[in-house]
């Protein structure tokens, strides 16, 4: 049996950070968080915090070894992953995995597990290491095509292209915005797809994979707008999307969360990407679900019980996001956003905006998606940012 409080150290403390900080602290474990800037939402809600470059080696190593956490938590994808490797082997413990972290930060890595070794259905796709190799894919492959660098998020990078005079661009913008040193891209054929989902998928001690209802989403500029839960699915794509997110899961390996993303176009099942934490799209769960997938995450590593896991008829999220850049953000229409039954408003706090970030979410609850993702929507739309000057 494990002793309580554990001390977990949290890598990334933006909002899902925070989340998880929140549930740590719930069960009374120490939560030290780490970001690359002051004030991050995680931040406000942990013991102690430390401002450092995690992609930097060293700093990462440094850090680690001053608290010697019990977990270690990432919570975002750009960390100096051959740390966590080498720390692993010291006896450091890494949520899921070190070398999970590794393999689903890199596109290439996770796409060759997915397709390659374990045959899911994924978009057609090529790497290419420069620009030559880009035009004979996509040839190929055909258009139009999506190209992404080979290590990014949030659509970092990323570009549709519907014919051949676009790819010279194309591949400047992947170089350009690569995480990294990179010089490679992939390539993807691009999937007319009717929906587009999260599967929250949760792998225990004892090897049980459990599953949340699937979460709709859309996405614009590589940044998740609204999701919605349950999201209608036929019942063999509900199984099929789950026995490929039990398999990838599987060979990942450790405890915890993963997000796996999947496309649904013409009945077919298209595994995307996964990320083994937390999914921005799964904040719904906050109002959706008996326990959110903060606490599923938590409940998981820690090796806690989890009991079933109950959904609501229809939730939804809408993103609030600023439209300006702005210094200390102040906030206002709360009184209305919150005035409909059922209706939540999460402020994540951030010390600053830009235009597009997301500084909070609305949740609602209804009887219908349609009707739940309106309130939403409404909720989001009647908080104002602003500045005070
Ligand atoms: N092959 C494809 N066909 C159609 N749409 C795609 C394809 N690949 C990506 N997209 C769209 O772009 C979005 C972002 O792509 P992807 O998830 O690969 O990138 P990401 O930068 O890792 O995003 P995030 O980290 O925010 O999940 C997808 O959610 C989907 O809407
Ligand atoms: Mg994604």
């Amino acid at each position: 049996m494990k002793t309580f409080p554990q001390r977990l150290m949290i890598l990334g403390s933006g909002e899902l950070g925070k989340e998880v900080a929140i549930e740590a602290k719930r069960l009374g474990c120490e939560v030290i968080a780490c970001d690359r800037y002051q004030g991050a939402p995680a931040m406000q809600v942990a013991d102690k915090y430390e401002v450092l470059d995690m992609t930097n080696s060293l700093e990462l190593k440094q850090i680690i070894s001053k608290y010697n956490p019990d977990l270690v938590i990432p919570e975002i994808e750009a960390l100096a992953v051959e740390s966590l490797i080498e720390l692993e082997k010291e006896g450091v413990k890494i949520i899921p995995t070190a070398e999970a972290t590794a393999t689903t930060m890199n596109r290439d890595k996770i796409r060759n597990l997915a397709a390659n070794s374990l045959g899911l259905n994924t978009a057609k796709f090529r790497y290419a290491n420069n620009q030559d190799d880009l035009l004979k894919a996509a040839k190929d492959l055909g258009y139009p095509l999506i190209i992404k660098p080979i290590m990014s998020s949030s659509g970092k990078g990323q570009s549709l292209i519907k014919n051949e005079t676009e790819i010279s661009n194309a591949w400047a913008k992947a170089i350009q915005e690569s995480r990294g040193k990179s010089n490679k891209v992939i390539v993807e054929e691009f999937i007319q797809f009717e929906l587009e989902i999260t599967l929250l998928t949760i792998r225990e001690k004892d090897g049980t994979t459990k599953f949340c209802e699937p979460i709709g989403h859309i996405q614009r500029d590589g940044d998740y707008q609204c999701s919605w839960q349950p999201a209608q699915l036929k019942k063999e794509e509900l199984k099929e999307a789950q026995r490929m997110a039990k398999m990838v899961t599987t060979n990942l390996g450790g405890v915890g969360i993963f997000g796996v993303e999947f496309f649904i176009s013409d009945n077919k099942v298209i595994f995307s990407e996964l990320s083994p934490r937390p999914h921005d799209t799964g904040l719904v769960t906050l109002i959706s679900q008996n326990i959110s997938e903060f606490e599923l995450h938590l409940r998981a590593i820690l090796e806690l019980p989890i009991p079933e896991i109950k959904c609501e008829e229809a939730a939804a999220s809408r993103v609030i996001l600023s439209k300006k850049q702005l210094q200390k953000p102040l906030y206002r229409g709360l009184e209305n956003a919150l005035s409909t039954k059922d209706t939540k408003i999460l402020i994540f706090g951030k010390p600053n905006s830009k235009i597009n970030r997301r500084m909070g979410v609305a949740l609602a609850l209804d009887t219908t998606i349609e009707k739940a993702k309106k309130k939403a929507d409404d909720a989001a739309k009647a908080i104002e940012i602003f500045e005070n000057n």
